[in-house]
């Protein structure tokens, strides 16, 4: 592996060692700020270095802050037992076991644009190290970083020390497309100067500086993307509700012809949805999201996409390569920010982003649950949904209308835990239609989603719950109306009996 020119800053050639040398800086109780953001741009060395101190026997522990979600290598720490605290997001298989156990993982779901800012507070406690991955060191010293940027930059200023680890897998060309501002804090903070999706206002590298590391690691441990699965029947009904409305929402006034800057969650709809831009006659689109998928790169592509913006880049495999091979083409289109840029609510709202996330489940008035299975079980957090929904100019979740091959409803009368109140949701998509519920009061809204959005096998068993609700209110005109011993009873029949379905 050649790296030194890499290395621009010299002085710092000094500094390389060995993965297991550099992981003998971290200490048992040591809070670790990392890069990475889904499995992108994480450390990889490093982690794995440090797995391997602890299965020969070594005591430690340490709290891992991130971007978002991570790869195996970094996350995979759970389950040798090394891991004290996780936040703010995670969607890994033993990460996700270790936080749901009695006496595992501390996890603090966090929003992501928030989390950085929190960290420069003092909010999460000293960061002992940050661990970044680049694809280059300046004649600086400053970090120029790979396919992912979240909080890199805030942890690096706010760490006592530096690790680095230069990936050769990552393409030098990557340089020049970041572009990383850090606000300063209140009482100082200006505007963030962003008045369009491809704005460029910082910098291409992280600051950093020569003094501040203490290692650098060279691997080429590639970024652990997955393949894209097939488009589902669902996932591809959900999406072309989705174009319908936006053409309706053109043909109405309330949005223009090129749409408004888009977000959009991660995941198979997510992809659905942006694959069926492809084939609209809607042109000239803008993206201002949070992860950059296949379907954004295609759009690219096909010249619908004409600025993008995010903090992480994470295609499929093969879109993984289709990127590499033509890097300095999607530099002219991608710009990748800080999370707190990315994700942040000031911009979200002054641009008028339109966000489309993903739920687990909805309730008949509106509220969303992004983050927990029947009321108590973490799946991998709220992420940005939060980020970009309190501040949209239309917020969209969109889900299947059941679950489990049917023995769950996604449409609830009650959700049985909430991240997204009836305040902030405008509107709600599955396979079976879409429910607009702006300006609608909590009974309109009730029936405009069980209408148009629940599954025909659950519809009957909502209206019954509703028109029941309502008869029971003392005067028949509760605002909100609900049966509150019988609220959470399909989540608990579920429990009982493997299905919200009502035994025949
Ligand atoms: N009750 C119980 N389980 C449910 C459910 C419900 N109402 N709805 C879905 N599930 C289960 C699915 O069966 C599946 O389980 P499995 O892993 O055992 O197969 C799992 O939840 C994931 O569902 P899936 O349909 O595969 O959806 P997804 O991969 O698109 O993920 C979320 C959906 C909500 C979990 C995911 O989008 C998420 O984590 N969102 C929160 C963060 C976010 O919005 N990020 C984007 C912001 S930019």
């Amino acid at each position: 592996m050649t790296y030194e020119h890499r290395i621009r800053c010299k002085a710092l050639l000094d500094k390389v060692v060995t993965a297991e040398e550099a992981a003998k800086l971290i200490k048992d109780g040591d809070t670790l700020g990392c890069s990475g953001f889904t499995p992108s741009g994480y450390p990889k060395a490093v982690p794995l270095a440090l797995a391997e101190r602890v299965k020969a026997g070594e005591q430690i522990k340490v709290n891992i802050l991130t971007g978002a979600s991570v790869g195996p290598e970094l996350d995979g720490l759970a389950d040798v037992g090394a891991v004290n605290a996780r936040s703010p997001y995670q969607t890994n298989d033993s990460m996700r076991k270790a936080l749901n156990t009695k006496g595992g993982v501390k996890y603090n779901d966090q929003h992501l644009s928030l989390a950085t800012q929190y960290a420069r507070y003092g909010f999460l406690g000293n960061i002992d190290l940050a661990i970044v991955e680049a694809c280059a060191i300046t004649e600086e010293g400053h970090i120029v970083p790979t396919t992912s940027v979240g909080s890199a930059p805030t942890f690096v200023k706010c760490a006592d020390k530096v690790i680095v680890e230069i990936n050769t897998s990552q393409p030098e060309a990557l340089e020049g497309m970041h572009d990383i501002y850090v606000p300063l804090d209140p009482p100082y903070r200006k505007e963030i100067p962003i008045y369009a999706t491809g704005d460029r206002v910082g910098t291409t590298y992280i600051e950093c500086g020569p003094e501040k590391i203490a290692a650098i690691v060279v691997t080429d441990i590639t970024d652990k993307v997955r393949p894209l699965p097939a488009v589902t029947e669902t996932e591809q009904a959900i999406a072309d509700n989705i174009v319908a409305f936006f053409n309706k929402e053109v043909e109405a006034g309330r949005l223009p012809k090129n749409l408004l800057p888009l977000q959009s969650g991660v995941g198979g709809v997510a992809n659905a949805v942006l694959a069926s831009f492809a084939g609209s006659d809607l042109e000239d689109l803008t993206f201002y999201s949070e992860v950059i998928q296949d379907g954004a790169l295609d759009l690219i592509d096909c010249g619908k996409f004409v600025a993008v913006s995010g903090t992480s880049l994470t295609p499929s495999v093969d879109g993984l390569a289709r990127f590499k091979a033509d890097v300095e083409r999607y530099k002219k289109t991608i710009v990748l920010r800080p999370q707190e840029i990315s994700n942040n609510p000031e911009v979200a709202r002054r641009l008028g982003v339109i966000s489309m996330n993903t739920a687990i489940e909805v309730d008949i008035y509106g509220h969303v649950n992004s983050t927990h299975i029947m009321g108590t079980r973490m799946m991998n957090g709220i992420g940005g949904s939060g980020d970009f929904t309190r501040a949209a100019y239309i917020s969209i979740f969109m889900t299947g209308s059941v679950a489990k091959g049917g023995d769950i409803s996604s449409i609830v009368p009650m959700c049985s835990h909430i991240d997204h109140t009836e305040h902030d949701v405008n509107v709600i998509v599955t396979e079976q239609g879409v429910a607009d519920l702006r300006n609608l009061c909590p009974r309109e809204r009730a029936l405009a989603i069980i209408n148009n959005c629940a599954h025909p096998d659950y519809k009957p068993m909502l209206l019954d719950y509703y028109n029941r609700a309502l008869e029971a209110c003392p005067d028949g005109k509760a605002h909100t109306p609900h049966i509150m011993e019988e609220a959470l009873s399909w989540h608990v029949r579920f429990n009982k009996t493997g299905s919200m379905k009502m035994a025949d």
